[in-house]
């Protein structure tokens, strides 16, 4: 079992948190230190809580689920605590439409997951999860089509300590489609590109953008 840190609470992380922690691995939950003073907020048996310091320098595997436009620099300021670990970046970099939805790429003609590994060169980057929503990272088996988890990364090592994560979380190994090296994010990044269409038409109903064969 793993010591997991997962930084960004949010929809992702929380759910990421509770799926990883029933499946029997240590997590901490990483928080903004806001400064507030009180207990954090309850996520489940087995889930600790940090801030995102503390919460990457105790972890062996780090999870990035906070904004993706604003990732790079963040996890930047990381760089020590993230030596020698493995970050899974399941982050999408966007700029906002009106609505909130997301409109456009931070980074075209590369991506977020190339700039991380650019930055990190001590840390192995693997993008996967990206590309759908949230609940179905951690039940896969809900969808009536079997969704696909993509993984782009440098490292075979990681990408396989990756694959044996997102067993954990339900996928089956033939449904985790592995792209190649780290520059193949930028294929999977600009997937969300699609995203906001749908949601405009379907609402949060769970989907993911997936390979048919
Ligand atoms: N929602 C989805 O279905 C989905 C699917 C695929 C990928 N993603 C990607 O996953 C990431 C998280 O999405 P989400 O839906 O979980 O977002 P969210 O609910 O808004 O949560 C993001 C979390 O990141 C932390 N955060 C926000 N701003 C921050 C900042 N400036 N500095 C440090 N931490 C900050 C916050 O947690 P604290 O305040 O507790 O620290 C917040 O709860 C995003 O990059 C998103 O594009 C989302």
């Amino acid at each position: 079992m793993a010591h997991i840190g997962i930084l960004g609470a949010g929809r992702v992380g929380t759910n990421l948190a509770r799926a990883f922690a029933a499946a029997g691995h240590h997590v901490t939950l990483g928080r903004r230190d806001d400064g507030e003073p009180g207990a954090p907020p309850a996520h489940g048996a087995g889930i600790h809580h940090a801030d995102h310091r503390t919460t990457a320098r105790t972890a062996d595997i780090v999870i990035n689920a906070t904004p993706g436009d604003t990732s790079l620099e963040r996890l930047t300021a990381l760089q020590a605590e993230l030596a020698g670990k493995i970050l899974v970046d399941v982050s999408n970099a966007t700029r906002d439409d009106a609505d909130g939805l997301p409109g456009d790429l931070c980074y075209p003609g590369g991506s977020l997951a190339e700039r991380l590994q650019a930055a990190l060169p001590d840390t192995h980057v693997v993008k996967t999860l990206n590309t759908m929503l949230f609940m179905v990272m951690t039940s896969p088996g809900s969808l009536s089509t079997p969704p696909t988890a993509y993984l782009s990364g440098d490292d075979e090592r990681a990408k396989k300590t990756v694959t044996a994560l997102l067993g954990d979380l339900g996928w089956q190994p033939g449904r985790v489609e592995d792209l190649g090296g780290v520059t193949t994010a930028r294929a999977t990044e600009a997937m969300i590109l699609v995203v906001p269409h749908v949601l405009r038409r379907h609402g949060f109903e769970p989907f993911a953008v997936s390979l048919a064969r």
